[in-house]
């Protein structure tokens, strides 16, 4: 079951490039005003605390949201009070589209090769 619902998780996370739609992240992103806590374009946060996100990959930011939202699974749940509050109402897909458009920003803390 565990390994069931592993794979299901992994191979839902693969699709993510296709099935995103910037446009429409880009607006979930603004309306939940994400940037009161990450800053202007999301990589200047408030406080030091806050995670930079901008130019994250869009993989790793759509697992860390799911993650937040799965919070007590103990496979994969990350336990966090104020970004659980940020999570709760979106879909799958939402999620998806959010995490492409934050990859889609200029981040200052990308490392090129
Ligand atoms: C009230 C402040 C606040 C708001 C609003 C907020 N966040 Fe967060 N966010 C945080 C904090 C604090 C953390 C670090 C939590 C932790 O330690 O897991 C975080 C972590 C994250 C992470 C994980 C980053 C990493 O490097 O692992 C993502 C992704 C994220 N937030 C996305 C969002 C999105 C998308 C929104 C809007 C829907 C949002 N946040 C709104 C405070 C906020």
């Amino acid at each position: 079951m565990k390994i069931a619902l592993l794979i299901s998780f992994l191979l839902s996370s693969i699709g993510l490039a296709q099935a995103s739609n910037l446009a429409k992240g880009k607006e979930l992103v603004e309306k939940n005003n994400c940037a009161a806590c990450h800053g202007a374009n999301l990589n200047e946060p408030v406080i030091s605390a806050y995670p930079k996100l901008a130019g994250q990959y869009a993989d790793y930011l759509y697992y860390s949201l799911k993650s937040y939202q799965v919070a007590n699974n103990p496979n994969f749940g990350r336990k966090n009070a104020v970004m659980a509050s940020q999570v709760t109402q979106y879909s799958d897909a939402d999620l998806r589209n959010m995490a492409a458009y934050i990859a889609s920003l200029p981040g200052s803390m990308v490392i090129r090769k």
